[in-house]
């Protein structure tokens, strides 16, 4: 469906008017606002890290994942499905136990343990303590960080658990490529009656979520992007549906609004009429929301997160400096990847669907755009397999994959050098 446009102006001089106010509505909305609002980024890394939105209606009541958990997920189960341990959360006398080898990594009690800490990223729960002393998880829910944060290792390592993975201080923004969240939906009864759709969610693989599935029952799955280095892009996600004119709250909040609602279970609303895609939580207004009084907080979060720079020798710099003039010239990446973020989508500019040079691009059909939107660059480094679909395993391989598509006639040399710039950013 066709959006109505906001203005109907009849002529120059209300034309004019409009736009001036339009201007100044931007202006207001924050967005192309360098300076950020420290409370709200405080109060956005609490709803980040730990708001469900009430989402416990899906992830207890409807999946009963507190059952699943409480029966089969032992704290080695959870670090193989890529859920990751806030060692900050944890008390030294949790931590000292862990290295004597006295905690029972191979009992679902212990992982309800670690989530009354609030210590398994991502995962919210309560958990209450029956009359012969044993632990029940009573209600779980999951937030944003389940997907957008994960650990650094450093008590992994230490501790010599897991081959050194999972288990270490929070990088929110940060991917959690090692999650699988088909597997872990899957493990719900609820699909017990439903064998097809519990075997679509278990062929994502690790890294790899279908956000549309709900709408169409599709299965195109897109990488878990960064939530980080978003300030200043005038459109959000791969296809760019999030802008300020379909929420005004801004382009990041669209689509926080998108996934709190129709994928964690939120009590919310959303509504887009040019996917067309409706979802109401809140039984018609019945139930409080609990979604959008909080995105203007949890966008300014995430805007607050820098991509993180490149190691220091991760890269060759002389090889980096040739590869960037490579970028910006015969190669013509710098056409699309324009500015200090390396994306035109500071201009609000999307391209058509034959752009992308990932493996598969019917992806984009599914979305409210069907274009796609230029990735930004930066932090490239941290965040491999590359494109929407990970198709691209390593750098090389996107190089490799544009030599190609657009017969750019790139020399070894220059894609490797090319290749150091890339790491670089
Ligand atoms: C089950 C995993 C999962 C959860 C939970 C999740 N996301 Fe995402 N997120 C994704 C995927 C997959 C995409 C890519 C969708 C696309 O671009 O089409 C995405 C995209 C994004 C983007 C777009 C980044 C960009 O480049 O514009 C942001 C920001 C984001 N998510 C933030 C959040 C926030 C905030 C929450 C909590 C309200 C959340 N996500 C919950 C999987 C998840
Ligand atoms: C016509 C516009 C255009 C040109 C030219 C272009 N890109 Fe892109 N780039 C895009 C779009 C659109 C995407 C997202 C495609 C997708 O994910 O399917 C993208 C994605 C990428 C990604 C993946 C980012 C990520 O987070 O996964 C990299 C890396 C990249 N481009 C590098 C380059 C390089 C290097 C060149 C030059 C050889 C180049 N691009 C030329 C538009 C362009």
């Amino acid at each position: 469906m066709a959006m109505r446009p906001l203005f109907k102006p009849r002529h120059a001089l209300v034309a004019t008017l409009a736009s001036a106010l339009l201007l100044a509505l931007a202006a207001c909305s924050g967005f192309d606002n360098p300076k950020l609002d420290p409370e709200l980024v405080k109060q956005g890394k609490q709803i980040f890290r730990y708001d469900t939105f009430g989402d416990e209606t899906k992830w207890t009541d409807q999946l009963q994942m507190n059952s699943v958990i409480q029966a089969a997920v032992d704290p080695v189960t959870a670090l193989s499905v890529g859920l990751k341990v806030d060692s900050e959360a944890l008390p030294q006398a949790v931590v000292d136990a862990i290295a004597a080898g006295d905690v029972d990594l191979t009992d679902p009690q212990t992982t309800l343990t670690l989530i009354s800490l609030d210590a398994v990223v991502g995962i919210s729960g309560e958990v209450a303590t029956e009359a012969d002393g044993s632990l029940s998880l009573t209600r779980v829910g999951i937030t944003c960080a389940l997907c957008h944060s994960t650990v650094d290792n450093s008590a992994s390592e230490a501790l010599g658990i897991n081959g050194g993975i999972g288990i270490g201080k929070r990088l929110d923004g940060w991917p959690n490529r090692d999650l699988n969240p088909g597997a872990i939906i899957a493990l719900s009864p609820a699909f017990d009656a439903d064998p097809d759709t519990r075997a679509l969610l278990n062929s994502w693989g690790a890294g790899m979520y279908d956000p549309r599935f709900t709408i169409d029952g599709g299965s195109n799955p897109t990488v878990i992007p960064p939530a980080y280095g978003l300030f200043g892009l005038e459109k959000a996600i791969f296809t760019g549906d999030g802008d300020v004119e379909h929420e005004p709250a801004g382009p990041v909040a669209y689509w926080n609004r998108y996934v709190a609602v129709t994928q964690m279970g939120g009590h919310g609303v959303f509504e887009d009429l040019r996917i067309p895609y409706t979802v109401d939580n809140t039984d018609g207004g019945n139930l409080p929301d609990l979604v959008t009084s909080k995105l203007p907080a949890l966008q300014e979060y995430q805007w607050s997160i820098s991509a993180p720079a490149a190691p220091a020798g991760s890269f060759d710099a002389a090889a980096a400096a040739r590869g960037e003039a490579v970028f910006r010239g015969q190669a013509t990446c710098a056409t699309c990847h324009t500015g200090e973020l390396f994306t035109d989508a500071t201009e609000g500019v999307l391209h058509p669907i034959t752009t992308s040079a990932a493996a598969e691009t019917d992806y984009a059909l599914r979305s409210a755009t069907k274009q796609w939107r230029t990735s930004p660059l930066k932090g490239l480094w941290q965040h491999a397999p590359y494109f929407h679909d990970g198709s691209a395993e390593t750098l090389d391989e996107v190089v490799t994959a544009y030599d190609t598509k657009l017969d750019l006639g790139l020399s070894a040399d220059q894609q490797s050098d090319l290749v150091e710039f890339l790491k670089s950013l």
